[in-house]
């Protein structure tokens, strides 16, 4: 337990080709709010559209204090030649005994098909092996977003079933498809 605390607290730095992923702080406000006030960005996830930069800052500072208590949380996306912050990706959550968690991410729409979520995911799901040691890393998406799905095949996750109603998204029941890939599944 005080292991997972301590990691999320630290929330080492990633790096990958494009991107460096590592811990919002306050001043990434502005670019956060330039992505996350596209309602075509906040339509598949569970926060909702931004529409000042105070809700941008405050998205940061609740990111801060889940970093503060060491819960599970998320890395800002940020591109290597300009340190802008495009995106999001971390965990939802993470079962201790059971040594499982999921993953959630959102990116900036300027940015969408170049493969940068495929390269963010792949680094977050090595994390989650090698450093956290989990045995089972979990990832889901509603019915009208495949794009996200790819994301996940990309990367070796396998389709494991829809679940109906699971997400209350805007308002409105949702089903989703769970997406998983184990410790002893190739990684793609
Ligand atoms: C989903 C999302 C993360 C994808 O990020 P990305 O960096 O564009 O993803 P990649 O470029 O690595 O891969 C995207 C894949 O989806 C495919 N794709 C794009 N739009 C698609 C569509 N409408 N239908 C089916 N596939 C689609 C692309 O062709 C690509 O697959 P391919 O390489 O096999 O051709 C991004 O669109 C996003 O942030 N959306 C809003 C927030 C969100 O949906 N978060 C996930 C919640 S589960």
């Amino acid at each position: 337990m005080l292991f997972y605390r301590e990691i999320f607290s630290l929330l080492p730095v990633l790096t990958t080709d494009r991107l460096i992923l590592r811990k919002m702080k306050l001043s990434d406000a502005r670019d956060l709010f330039a992505y996350a006030k596209d309602p075509e960005v906040s339509r598949h996830v569970l926060w909702e559209t931004h529409t000042s930069i105070r809700q941008s800052r405050r998205f940061l500072r609740a990111a801060k204090r889940q970093y503060r208590l060491g819960q599970p949380c998320s890395w800002a996306i940020t591109l290597k030649n300009s340190g802008r912050m495009i995106g999001t990706i971390g965990f939802m959550w993470l079962n201790t005994e059971w040594l499982s968690a999921e993953v959630g991410y959102s990116l900036s729409r300027e940015y969408w098909n170049r493969g940068l979520m495929t390269e963010a995911l792949r680094a977050v799901i090595a994390f989650g092996f090698d450093t956290l040691r989990l045995q089972r890393i979990e990832a889901q998406h509603t019915l009208d977003n495949p794009a996200s799905g790819r994301v996940m095949q990309h990367v070796g996750m396998q389709y494991e079933g829809t679940l109906r109603q699971r997400v209350k998204n805007k308002g409105k029941y949702e089903d989703v498809k769970l997406f998983a890939i184990l410790r002893t599944d190739p990684r793609l």
